[in-house]
């Protein structure tokens, strides 16, 4: 049974990598990325606000639907899935957190070290120079303009079609492939590159198991240890199971 062998992997784990999506927040009311888009912007489409042209094209309503999702997100708390993560990497010795998501939720649970592959929609960076820019005076411009250069302000997220920060895959998939087990939590695993990572860890042998309530590729993949259910119910059972007292 995968559950009872990867608590047992857990329990005696001096290395884990978890790699988390869009499922790992559900839970917290913020609906996952091939969820339609909800509401004002369901008429639109995350390729046609979540991408470079179309910025260019019309960075007020990219600017105004992030404005959006940051006050959403802001009313949302943490589930159950974050904290038990968060908890995690007070009992591992070495514990790499990746994710997917833009929303801050690992870190406000209390997970202090978190790889952001695709960025934070809480940072804002200028869309010229790339610097993150923390405040601007208020011009009455949306989206407003940097301080240093003028040019307009964009979130400092991962659009399609743009590379993630190199540095951070590298170091995401580096510790994937050389740790005791790797945890994929609530991701489709759709997405390139994020979605190679679970394979560089097959490579090497390591322990790989799946949290989703839906049947994904991955977990079909001889060897991977899948457990089907959602984040915020197994991976608070995965810990109780692991250490029981
Ligand atoms: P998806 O929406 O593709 O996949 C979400 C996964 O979470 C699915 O497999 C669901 O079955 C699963 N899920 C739903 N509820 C869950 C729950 N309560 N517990 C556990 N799993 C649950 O989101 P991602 O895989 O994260 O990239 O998408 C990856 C990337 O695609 C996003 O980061 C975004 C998008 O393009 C960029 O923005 C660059």
């Amino acid at each position: 049974m995968a559950f009872e062998s990867v608590a047992r992997i857990l329990r005696m784990a001096d290395s884990v990598v978890v790699l988390t999506g869009a499922g790992v927040s559900a839970e917290s009311g913020i609906p996952t990325f091939r969820e339609a888009l909800t509401g004002l912007w369901a008429e639109f489409r995350p390729e046609d606000l979540a991408t470079p042209e179309a910025f260019e094209r019309n960075p007020r309503r990219v600017w105004e639907w992030y404005a959006a999702r940051r006050a959403s997100i802001g009313k949302v708390q943490p589930n159950p899935a974050h904290i038990a993560v968060a908890k995690l990497e007070t009992i591992i010795p070495r514990l790499t957190l990746v994710t997917q998501n833009v929303d801050g939720l690992h870190q406000r649970a209390g997970s202090r070290r978190v790889l952001e592959l695709h960025g934070n929609i809480a940072r804002t960076r200028c869309s010229r120079e790339g610097r993150v820019v923390d405040a601007w005076p208020e011009t009455g411009h949306v989206p407003p303009h940097c301080p240093f250069c003028d040019a307009p302000l964009r979130p400092d997220v991962v659009w399609f079609g743009e590379l993630l920060p190199q540095t951070v895959l590298e170091e995401a998939t580096n510790a994937a492939a050389s740790c005791d087990l790797l945890l994929v939590v609530g991701t489709s695993g759709l997405v390139y590159p994020a979605s190679a990572i679970p394979h560089a860890a097959l490579a090497e042998g390591v322990p790989v198991c799946v949290i989703d309530p839906a049947d994904v590729p991955l977990a079909s993949i001889p060897g991977v240890l899948a457990i089907r259910g959602a984040a915020g119910d197994r991976l608070p059972a995965l810990l109780s199971a692991a250490w029981p007292d």
